[in-house]
């Protein structure tokens, strides 16, 4: 018997090492898999169907979001444009442009492109758009500057944590409804004052239960 107990318990430094050991690769897997941008998302910048640039559409060329995302004051989504909108312009802009080949070929076969999407949250999320804008919560505040962009890339992670950050102290991150689409606006002085009047009067009260978000 002396013997046996004795032979196990030299065992036991051999096992806490190997539990060690494993706890150790389990725990930088986690890191590695939770911290990747692949699972937060963040610089997500998928490659489209077309060469399309927010930069040159709504940056040089200074076309209002809303010209193209024409629900995202009305509905939960935005939308993307339907081809017909590109035509508007491109029925008599650069028809020389073999860039523009896939927009001309969707239109006259009346087949959508099919955009890639960048910002996607998890089914069991509810975000709705046209609530934020109303609340003054401008577009460059989830997306970034977007008219800056080529190709859309996702700059915030869209966790939990980050919503929440948001809603527990929005008054920095208000401004004007007016001016939710403009990607130079500034906060002039007297911006806290002004943010705060904003809340009281529009009672503006972000959630923070479960069952907001999670319906
Ligand atoms: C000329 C039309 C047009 C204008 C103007 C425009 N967009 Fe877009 N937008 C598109 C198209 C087409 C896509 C899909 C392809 C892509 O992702 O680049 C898109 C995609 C996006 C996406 C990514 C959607 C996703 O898949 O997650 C965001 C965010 C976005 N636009 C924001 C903006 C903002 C902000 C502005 C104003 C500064 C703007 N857009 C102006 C046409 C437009
Ligand atoms: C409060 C944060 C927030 C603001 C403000 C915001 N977005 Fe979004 N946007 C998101 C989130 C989150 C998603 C992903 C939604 C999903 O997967 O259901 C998204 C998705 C999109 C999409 C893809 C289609 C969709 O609705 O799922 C487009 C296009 C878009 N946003 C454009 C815009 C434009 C244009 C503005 C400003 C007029 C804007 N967004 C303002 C957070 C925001
Ligand atoms: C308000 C007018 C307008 C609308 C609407 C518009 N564009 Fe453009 N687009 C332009 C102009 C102007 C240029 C620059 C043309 C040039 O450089 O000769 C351009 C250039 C382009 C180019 C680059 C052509 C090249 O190779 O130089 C692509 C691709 C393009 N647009 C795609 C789209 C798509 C896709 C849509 C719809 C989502 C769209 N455009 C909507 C005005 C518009
Ligand atoms: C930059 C600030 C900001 C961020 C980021 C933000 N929100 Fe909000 N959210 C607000 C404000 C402001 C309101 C408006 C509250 C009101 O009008 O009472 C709001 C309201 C809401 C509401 C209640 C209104 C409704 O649609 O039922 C939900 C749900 C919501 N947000 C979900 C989200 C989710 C999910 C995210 C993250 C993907 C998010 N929000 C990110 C500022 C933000
Ligand atoms: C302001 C909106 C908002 C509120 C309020 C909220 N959540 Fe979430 N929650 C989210 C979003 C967005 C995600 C998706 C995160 C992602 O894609 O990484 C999420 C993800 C989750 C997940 C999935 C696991 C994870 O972390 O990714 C759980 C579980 C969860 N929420 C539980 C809760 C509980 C419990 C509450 C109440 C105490 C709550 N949530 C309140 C927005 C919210």
């Amino acid at each position: 018997m002396a013997q046996i107990f004795s032979k196990s318990a030299n065992m036991i430094p051999v096992i806490t090492l190997l539990l060690i050991i494993l706890l150790v690769l389990g725990g930088i897997s986690f890191f590695w898999y939770y911290g990747s941008p692949k699972f937060t998302d963040v610089g997500y910048r998928p490659d489209q169907p077309v060469d399309y640039s927010h930069k040159l559409h709504a940056g040089d060329l200074g076309m209002d979001c809303r010209y193209c995302h024409y629900q995202v004051e009305k509905s939960r989504h935005s939308n993307i444009p339907p081809t017909k909108v590109c035509m508007n312009c491109h029925s008599l802009i650069g028809l020389d442009k073999e860039t523009l080949d896939p927009v001309r070929e969707s239109f006259a076969n009346n087949t959508p492109i099919e955009w890639i999407r960048v910002h996607n949250l998890p089914e069991y999320a509810y975000f709705d758009h046209s609530l934020h804008l109303r609340s003054g919560v401008a577009c460059i505040e989830c997306h970034g500057n977007v008219a800056m962009m080529e190709k859309v890339q996702q700059v915030e992670p869209l966790s939990m944590g980050w919503c929440l950050d948001c809603h527990r102290d929005p008054a920095s991150h208000l401004r004007p409804p007016s001016q939710v689409t403009n990607m130079y606006w500034s906060p002039p002085k007297g911006h806290d004052e002004w943010a705060q009047s904003f809340i009281q009067e529009n009672q503006i009260n972000p959630p923070e239960d479960c069952s907001a978000c999670h319906r």
